[in-house]
C-alpha cells in the first residue's frame, strides 16, 4: 500500500486507532462504520475518516472499515509488523518498569538487554534478561540487531550515552531523561516525559475550575 507524505498529528493519533482496533479485534468485532467508531474514540467521524483517507481509505461506503485488515494494515505503516528489539539502558526504576511491562513484548518490541554501571544490578536478570555493564555496550551493540534504545539513565550521563550508542550504530532512541537529544539527522527518537503531561493536567484543571468561578 502506497502512503503519501503522512502529517505527524495524524501519526500520533494511529496509535490510538490500532489500540482500539485490537480490541475489537479482541472481541470478534469484524466491521466497523466511521460513526461507531467515532462513538467509541471519542473522535468525530469525520477525523476518522481524513486520517484514513491519508492511506488510500481503508473504508467502503455502506460498509464502513474491515477491522483486522484496518489493524493490520495500521500495525504496517506504524512499522508493528516486524519485531523490534530494544535495549534499556538504566536499570533503575523506570529501566525495570519498561522490562517488566508486558505491553512491550505484546506490540513486538523484545528487551534484548538491559544495561547499567550499578554492581548491585549488573550480572542478575529481569524475566530472564540480563543486565550487563556498559563497558560491554558496544561489543553488545556490535553483535546484536538493536533496533532501538531506551534511555533511563540520569540527565547528567544522558547526551554522552545516546552520543555512544549512536556511534556505535543505534539509530533510533526512546529518550525518558529529561534532556534535548542533539542527535544526527538520521537517527530518531521519540522524547516521554511523564512530568510534562502532568503539568498539562495541572493546567486543565486550572482551567476547568476558573471556569467553574
Ligand atoms: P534511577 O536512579 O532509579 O535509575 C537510573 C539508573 O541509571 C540507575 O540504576 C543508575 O545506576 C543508572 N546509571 C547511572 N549512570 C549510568 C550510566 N552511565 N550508564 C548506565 N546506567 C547508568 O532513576 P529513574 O527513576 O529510573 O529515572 C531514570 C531517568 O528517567 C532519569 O533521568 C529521570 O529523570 C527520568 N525519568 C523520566 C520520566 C519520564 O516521564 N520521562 C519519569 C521518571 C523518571
Amino acid at each position: 500500500m502506497q502512503s503519501k507524505s503522512i502529517s505527524i498529528a495524524v501519526i500520533k493519533r494511529l496509535p490510538r486507532y490500532y489500540r482500539y482496533l485490537g480490541e475489537l479485534l479482541a472481541h470478534d468485532v469484524v466491521r466497523i462504520s466511521s460513526k461507531e467508531l467515532s462513538e467509541k474514540m471519542g473522535v468525530t467521524a469525520s477525523q476518522i475518516r481524513q486520517d484514513l483517507n491519508n492511506f488510500g481509505g481503508f473504508g467502503q461506503q455502506g460498509y464502513g472499515y474491515q477491522v483486522e485488515y484496518l489493524y493490520t494494515e495500521i500495525g504496517k505503516i506504524l512499522g508493528l509488523d516486524k519485531k523490534n528489539n530494544l535495549i534499556i539502558l538504566g536499570a533503575g526504576n523506570l529501566g525495570m518498569a519498561l522490562t517488566n511491562s508486558t505491553g512491550l513484548q505484546k506490540r513486538g518490541f523484545e528487551v534484548i538487554g538491559i544495561f547499567d554501571i550499578n554492581p548491585e544490578v549488573v550480572g542478575t536478570s529481569v524475566r530472564g534478561i540480563p543486565v550487563m555493564h556498559v563497558n560491554e555496550l558496544e561489543q553488545f551493540i556490535k553483535t546484536h540487531q538493536v533496533d532501538m534504545a531506551a534511555l533511563t539513565v540520569p540527565k547528567a550521563v544522558a547526551p554522552t550515552l545516546a552520543a555512544d550508542i549512536v556511534k556505535w550504530g543505534v539509530k533510533a532512541i526512546w529518550n525518558f531523561a529529561p534532556t534535548d537529544l542533539q542527535l544526527p539527522p538520521d537517527v530518531v527518537q521519540e522524547n516521554v516525559h511523564l512530568t510534562e503531561s502532568l503539568m498539562r493536567l495541572s493546567y486543565k484543571k486550572k482551567a476547568a475550575e476558573e471556569e467553574k468561578k
